[in-house]
């Protein structure tokens, strides 16, 4: 074929579809010689954010994607699941799935990333656990996999080069924010991870990439529907993302209050959600429906997944001593309560802002250069519903010094908003696709 990409920038340009053919063509360009110029791939990318591509497109790019690098197999003796979220605050599920997947038999080796923007990212939070290595090579990770039930690692550089490239180009042009292409990144990652079923949290609000239920349905859809394409079981949850999940934002905290949810302190939002992910997880393998949320509960409570979770940081180097003594975690040098300035109820708490301010406490990145502080982050300790008196603490930050503490308190007073009246507070779940 004769292959010109400037024509597919023309064409995207004026809403034309491309071909399976040249979509195949183009992705072969962003991976190997003769190499398409970055300033061509921005303009198509730009042209995407602003047209769209068609459903047929969209899955034409992801399957091209998920073949730009190597497609990974399990050859394994039980169900081999995945959970993916689409990014958020405090979200720290998978410290907690995983293990509970694992004590129910389900193998999930999973693929894990860095923090994004103002998301977190369980490769960091990992990280903060003293000696945990998340770089495995392919033969250790099945290795722990198979005596574990689960092993998180990092994104293997080999799975999906063709999204490294263009997630790159795509946050340095304004380009992230198009349902077609995170779908196609999302899910040509996935794929490519080798899983059967494939669980997709979509996060919705203020704090997600999508906004509201009409753009997180939408790409739900197209994910699912390339997953399906791919012969792959895949369910999407649409959960909650205008308030953080769970009480702790930053790294150490987090794998702290995954902790407390394994010793068996579910009964909250996070441990609501992570036991009906681990239902739904469970029924996709084929367990009867009415039997799946009593035995994730009995992984959980039975102290069955905290085994696993200790088993997975011993192999993969982590102390494994910081679950019953979590003062072994890195411990922030300062710390300051902000208190309600009033009373009221809490109205809302913006996640967004809120991740921002973590990022600013040292708990993510500025730029891609920067190191992380495992131990900075904030503790809340109220939610939107609850009711508050006149300097009743609202939340703890922690940092490494009280420079980060003045630069985050701003965003923080104004992530946070006191009602006069009772606010009606949406359920955590919103939709399952
Ligand atoms: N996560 C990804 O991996 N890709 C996107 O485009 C957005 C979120």
């Amino acid at each position: 074929m004769d292959f010109h990409f400037l024509d597919c920038i023309r064409r995207t340009k004026q809403k034309t579809a491309l071909t399976r053919e040249e979509i195949n063509a183009m992705v072969q360009g962003i991976v190997s010689e003769p190499l398409i110029p970055d300033y061509q791939l921005a303009a198509w990318l730009m042209a995407v954010c602003c047209n769209g591509l068609t459903d047929e497109e969209t899955a034409a790019l992801t399957m091209a994607m998920r073949d730009s690098g190597q497609v990974m197999q399990w050859n394994l003796d039980g169900p081999v699941a995945d959970k993916h979220s689409t990014g958020g605050v405090g979200d720290k599920t998978t410290l907690i799935l995983a293990p509970i997947a694992a004590a129910c038999g389900i193998y999930m080796p999973k693929m894990s990333g860095r923090g994004l923007g103002h998301t977190g990212g369980t490769i960091d939070k990992l990280e903060s656990i003293p000696g945990m290595r998340t770089n495995l090579e392919p033969e250790e990770f099945l290795r722990i996999v198979k005596k574990v039930g689960c092993a998180v690692a990092m994104q293997s550089g080999s799975l999906a080069p063709a999204d490294k490239k263009l997630y790159a180009l795509r946050d340095v042009t304004a380009t992230v924010d198009s349902i077609p292409l995170i779908c196609a990144s999302i899910m040509s990652k996935k794929l490519a991870t080798g899983a059967d079923h494939i669980l997709l949290d979509v996060k919705v609000g203020s704090g997600a990439f999508m906004k509201n239920d009409a753009d997180a349905e939408t790409l739900a859809r197209l994910m699912k529907k390339a997953a399906e394409a791919d012969g792959r079981q895949c369910t999407c949850i649409l959960t909650d993302m205008d308030r953080p999940l769970g009480c702790c934002i930053g790294n150490a905290l987090e794998v702290q209050e995954a902790i407390q949810v394994l010793r068996g302190d579910a009964r909250n939002d996070l441990g609501e959600l992570c036991l009906t992910l681990a239902a739904e997880l469970l029924r996709m393998t084929g367990i009867e429906e009415i039997e799946c949320r009593q035995k994730a509960e009995d992984a959980l409570y039975s102290g069955k997944a905290l085994e696993r979770f200790a088993m997975m940081l011993e192999e993969q180097g982590g102390n494994p001593k910081i679950i019953d003594d979590t003062a072994l975690l890195p411990q922030a040098a300062c710390s300051r309560v902000l208190k309600a300035p009033q009373s009221g109820w809490i109205a809302s708490m913006k996640s967004e802002e809120i991740g921002l301010a973590s990022v600013r406490l040292g708990a993510g990145r500025m730029t891609k250069a920067d190191a992380i502080d495992p131990a900075a982050g904030i503790v809340l300790h109220v939610k939107p519903g609850t009711e508050v008196l006149p300097g009743q603490p609202l939340l703890t930050m922690y940092a490494a010094g009280e420079a980060q503490l003045d630069d985050a308190e701003h965003l923080l007073m104004q992530a946070v908003a006191i009602s006069r009246e009772q606010p009606q507070i949406l359920p955590q779940i919103h939709a399952k696709i």
